[in-house]
């Protein structure tokens, strides 16, 4: 990373990610060593180091660096985990998850998305991270199941068909709408045995995640689109 871009960085991390409750070394050494910059449109870089969240067009965001800390620090990695992401965008969040994690794949609905998050991945360099093209709503049955999961946009309430592929042990970071029409809560889930544990972590706003568990803002007219589109070629 050039030294401009690091400092800026560096910076973020101290004044806004730090404080806002990122202690996790691990995690913030993750987020030092990833180019928020290389995410971003050409249009929005000169803002890439500032703690917002900023369009990826399609009318998707990447989120707040902040808040990927907070909800990559609620998952615990150790680093032999392997982790599946709904909602890759710009391919930030799992960017970062990769210098956490033994393998990370992600899924995301807007193919326009998906092709750019492998070029920026392939230009960094990052092997770890399988991008899938499709509905994560209902899962990766193919690689599951999974010791970690982080969903990046709301549902109206944890997929069941994720926490079917989560591990026993396993963490869920999620976040559900809980004051409609579009307040949420982010939430970790932790999958013991007999039980399923919840803990609200924030609230938060997030764009919805599309597919049966969509609540709140009706998704938007290209992601209507899309699904017509994903619809067709299953018929
Ligand atoms: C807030 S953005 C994700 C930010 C992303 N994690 C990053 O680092 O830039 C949410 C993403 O979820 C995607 N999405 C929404 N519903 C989805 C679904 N059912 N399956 C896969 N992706 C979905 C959207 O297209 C959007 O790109």
């Amino acid at each position: 990373m050039k030294n401009h871009n690091l400092n800026q960085n560096k910076y973020l991390i101290n004044h806004y990610t730090k404080p806002l409750g990122v202690t996790n070394k691990k995690v913030l050494q993750a987020m030092l060593k990833t180019p928020r910059h290389e995410f971003v449109p050409k249009t929005h870089e000169a803002q890439a180091y500032y703690d917002i969240a900023l369009p990826i067009g399609h009318g998707q965001t990447i989120s707040q660096p902040s808040l990927v800390g907070i909800m990559t620090q609620a998952l615990k990695l150790k680093g032999r985990e392997t982790v599946l992401e709904i909602g890759t965008g710009s391919a930030y969040q799992a960017a970062i998850l990769s210098r956490l994690a033994k393998q990370v794949y992600t899924v995301e609905i807007i193919e326009d998305l998906y092709k750019k998050a492998k070029k920026v991945l392939k230009k960094l360099n990052i092997k770890n991270v399988t991008c899938v093209l499709g509905n994560g709503s209902v899962g990766l049955k193919k690689y599951a199941p999974y010791d970690a999961i982080i969903v990046t946009a709301a549902a109206k309430h944890v997929p069941q068909e994720l926490l079917n592929e989560l591990k026993v042990g396993g963490r869920m970071v999620i976040p559900v709408v809980e004051h409609a029409p579009d307040l949420q809560e982010l939430k970790v889930i932790t999958k013991h045995k007999n039980i399923i544990g919840t803990k609200k972590i924030t609230p938060v706003i997030f764009v919805p995640l599309v597919g049966k568990y969509t609540k709140g803002p009706k998704p938007q007219k290209n992601l209507l689109n899309f699904k017509k589109m994903l619809q067709r070629k299953h018929e």
